[in-house]
């Protein structure tokens, strides 16, 4: 992927491999879980930018010295990453939930801080951690096992692994944990480590007496977080997300993550339902051509893509089914471009990336119906728009629903005032992604042991 304005928090191997096409579809364990409302329900963060740390100040410092200022000012702040408490050893940390990746981390007290441009030794502060973990008593350390893990914008971490007891939402288990001590590593000021809700084939942990071992994917695949609730809490093998925008009524966004079942939210009662579908890892490492389950992946049917016209005259509520947003000039517009494009595709769907990735010629037709057309910045190599200008109806297909992205979620503040970051990106040859932008309009059911995803729109909020 071109350079990452927003922390894009996928496991390193999506880079170079293929969606399976055609019937590959997740085998189903069982058959699919309720939509039931769980009490297991964790609540998530955002960090708004009032709460800017002198922490994050560092992290964002750093990028504008290792990019020469590039990244700073394309860097946003802006709920750009949901985060959860989870108690390990006793100690509730703060974590980013990541369902593009399958390791669960913490940085511990003492690791070292390294640049992900130089890979040279750096202030423990540049990595801008929350409280460092300090290794508990109930802290099982694995000898021989080594954890080593590359995300998809170059942040790598390694340690060694661990069995530590974890406290989630009510629910307790002991659960492989990889212990950081060295890292490269974008922090936020809050964060010490990172929850992965992936599946086991992408997980990060090396048999290091086997050090050819290393070449990806050859991994333990042990147990990650959410089978070990599974298996050893009992709930169903079902999570959920319904992620919150931030704006000026809702400050501190944020959302929820209900495990087992569905959270307490209002949303729409039909849900679309699609396969979780494999990928071929042949073009990474051919001796791994056997599909397999590794990221959230659905099939996309396509995208409805509408210019609103914001001098437009009449109120077309057929074209314009949204809400207008507060203050966005869409009551009296009318959309003059209005056509179905792009599908279909296989998307990941991640929470930890924050924008939505498309093929070059989708982002292309996406972003020229900005009024005025967001314009591809070379050199950061991303769309930018003006921040007061009109943001064009999107919508994703998906299961025969139609997803519309509220116009709130299609353009990011930049730390240039004035100029904003359009959410909608080129994946640049990779796989295309729905990251947050995508996920705050939905309520995503992840059921894991059905071997499908359930989406459901969320009531304008
Ligand atoms: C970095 O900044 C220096 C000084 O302004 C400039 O000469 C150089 O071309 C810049 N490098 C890049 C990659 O932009
Ligand atoms: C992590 O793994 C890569 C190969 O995947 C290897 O080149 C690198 O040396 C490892 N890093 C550490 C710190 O062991
Ligand atoms: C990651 O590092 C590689 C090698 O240094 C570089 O080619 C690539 O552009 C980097 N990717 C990002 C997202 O910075
Ligand atoms: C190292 O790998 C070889 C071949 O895969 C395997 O037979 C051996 O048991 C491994 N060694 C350890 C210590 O796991
Ligand atoms: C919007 O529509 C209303 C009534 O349809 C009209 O009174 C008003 O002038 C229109 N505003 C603009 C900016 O066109
Ligand atoms: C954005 O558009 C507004 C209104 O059209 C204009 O006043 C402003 O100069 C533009 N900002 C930038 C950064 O181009």
């Amino acid at each position: 992927m071109p350079h990452m304005l927003a922390l894009l928090f996928l496991a390193f191997s999506v880079v170079g491999a293929q969606a399976e096409s055609g019937a590959s579809t997740a085998r189903a364990i069982q058959a699919p879980a309720q939509n039931i409302v769980t009490s297991n329900i964790l609540e998530l963060i955002t960090i708004p930018r009032s709460s800017t740390t002198s922490t994050q100040v560092a992290g964002l410092a750093k990028r504008a010295e290792d990019d020469n200022g590039t990244e700073a000012y394309l860097s946003t702040v802006q709920g750009r990453i949901y985060l959860a408490s989870v108690t390990f050893g006793g100690t509730p940390y703060t974590v980013v939930v990541d369902t593009g990746s399958s390791d669960t981390w913490l940085a511990k007290t003492g690791f070292e801080c390294v640049s992900p441009t130089t890979g040279t030794s750096v202030p423990e502060a540049q990595c801008a951690f929350g409280p460092l973990y300090t290794p508990s008593p109930t802290l099982i350390e694995i000898p021989g096992l080594e954890f080593n893990i590359s995300y998809a914008d170059n942040e790598t971490l390694s340690g060694t692994l661990g069995y530590e007891l974890a406290t989630i939402a009510g629910l307790s288990i002991q659960q492989m944990v990889g212990i950081v001590d060295t890292a490269a590593w974008y922090g936020d000021g809050q964060s010490s480590g990172l929850l992965g809700l992936g599946y086991p084939t992408i997980d990060s942990a090396h048999d290091n007496q086997n050090i050819s071992g290393y070449s990806f994917p050859t991994t333990l695949n042990y147990t990650p977080f959410f089978a070990t609730l599974c298996v050893d809490a009992g709930i169903p093998a079902m999570f959920s997300l319904a992620l919150t925008r931030v704006t000026p009524d809702n400050p501190t966004g944020g959302g929820l993550l209900a495990l087992g079942g569905i959270p307490p939210i209002a949303h729409s009662p039909t849900f679309a339902t699609v396969p979780i579908q494999a990928l071929s890892m042949a073009s990474a490492n051919p001796s791994a051509e056997t599909p397999s389950y590794q990221f959230y992946i659905v099939t996309v049917d396509g995208f409805s893509i509408a210019a609103i016209d914001p001098e437009g005259s009449q109120d077309d509520s057929r074209k314009l089914p949204l809400a207008a947003a507060p203050g966005a000039p869409t009551q009296n517009a009318t959309a003059t471009v209005d056509e179905d494009i792009g599908g279909p595709v296989q998307m990941i769907v991640d929470s930890g990336t924050t924008l939505i990735y498309l093929s070059d010629s989708t982002a292309a037709t996406v972003n020229s119906l900005f009024v005025p057309p967001a314009v591809f910045a070379t050199g950061p190599e991303v769309y930018v728009v003006n921040c007061s200008a009109v943001a064009p109806k999107f919508g994703v297909y998906i299961g025969g629903h139609l997803f519309y992205i509220n116009p709130l979620d299609m353009m990011l503040e930049t730390e240039l005032a004035g100029t904003c970051l359009s959410t909608v990106q080129k994946a640049g040859g990779g796989l295309a992604v729905l990251g947050d932008v995508f996920l705050k309009n939905v309520l995503a059911v992840f059921d894991v042991g059905a071997g499908e995803m359930r989406f459901a729109a969320r009531e304008d909020y």
